[in-house]
C-alpha cells in the first residue's frame, strides 16, 4: 500500500464531502450521536460502515477476531458500556461472516499461542452447539453454521450483560444478529428473537432485582 496515496485520497474525500455540504466537518466535530453499535470481525473485506452504506457519525463501531462478546475483555465491555449508557444506542448489531479466519483457526486442532484463549470463546461454542454441527458432513457447511451459531451466542452474551438488560426495560434496545456473505456482499438478518432470549435467560443471568425480563 502506497500510504502517499492514502493521504491524497483523503485531500480528494475532504473535497469530495464539502462539495456536497461545505459545513460537512463542522456539523461532524460538533459531537455524535449514533442509534447503533456495531460489533464486527477485524476482517479486513468485512468493512463496517461500507457495507451498511451509513455515513461517519451514523454507527459506534467495535471489532475483533471473530466479532466476539468476551464478558472479561475490558475492550467491548468498555464500548458496549458507553455506547448503552452514554451514547444511549438503540440497536446493537453483531455482524459475523462466511469465511472468517477466527472461525477456521478454532475449528482446527492447533496451537495458536498467544490467540489460543481468545479462540477457546469460539471452540466452546462449538461445544454447545456440538450435536447440531456434527450432523452436518460437509465440512464447508458446518462451518458457516459455526459463523451463524456464533453471532447468536455473542448476542446471548450481550444480553447477559447488565447494561442491555436495564436499557432493554427502561427505554428500549434491540440486539441483532447478522452475517455478511463475501461471495455474494449480502447481509443476512439471522432474526435472532431477542425478546425471547431476554426472557429465557432470566432465570439465570438476571442482574438486577429493579429489571424484570419477563416483564417487556
Ligand atoms: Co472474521
Amino acid at each position: 500500500m502506497d500510504m502517499k496515496k492514502v493521504f491524497e485520497n483523503n485531500e480528494n474525500w475532504i473535497s469530495e464531502k464539502l462539495s456536497g455540504d461545505k459545513n460537512f466537518f463542522k456539523k461532524l466535530s460538533k459531537g455524535q450521536n449514533p442509534d447503533l453499535l456495531y460489533i464486527g470481525c477485524s476482517d479486513s473485506r468485512v468493512t463496517a460502515e461500507e457495507l451498511m452504506g451509513v455515513s461517519p457519525g451514523e454507527a459506534f463501531v467495535h471489532r475483533n477476531i471473530a466479532n466476539m462478546v468476551i464478558s472479561i475483555d475490558l475492550n467491548v465491555m468498555s464500548v458496549l458500556n458507553y455506547a448503552v449508557n452514554q451514547l444511549k444506542v438503540k440497536h446493537i448489531v453483531v455482524c459475523g461472516h462466511y469465511g472468517c479466519g477466527g472461525i477456521k483457526a478454532a475449528l482446527e486442532a492447533t496451537d495458536m499461542g498467544i490467540l489460543n484463549p481468545w479462540l477457546r470463546n469460539i471452540r466452546d461454542v462449538y461445544r454447545i452447539h456440538n450435536k447440531e454441527l456434527s450432523k452436518i458432513k460437509n465440512e464447508c457447511d458446518r462451518e458457516k453454521r459455526l459463523v451463524e451459531l456464533n453471532v447468536q451466542e455473542q448476542c446471548i452474551n450481550l444480553i447477559k450483560t447488565a447494561a442491555v438488560q436495564k436499557a432493554s426495560t427502561k427505554r428500549g434496545i434491540t440486539v441483532h444478529g447478522w452475517v455478511f456473505d463475501m461471495e455474494t456482499g449480502k447481509l443476512i438478518d439471522l432474526k435472532i428473537n431477542f425478546e425471547k432470549i431476554l426472557k429465557n435467560i432470566k432465570e439465570i443471568y438476571q442482574l438486577s432485582v429493579d429489571t424484570d425480563l419477563t416483564q417487556l
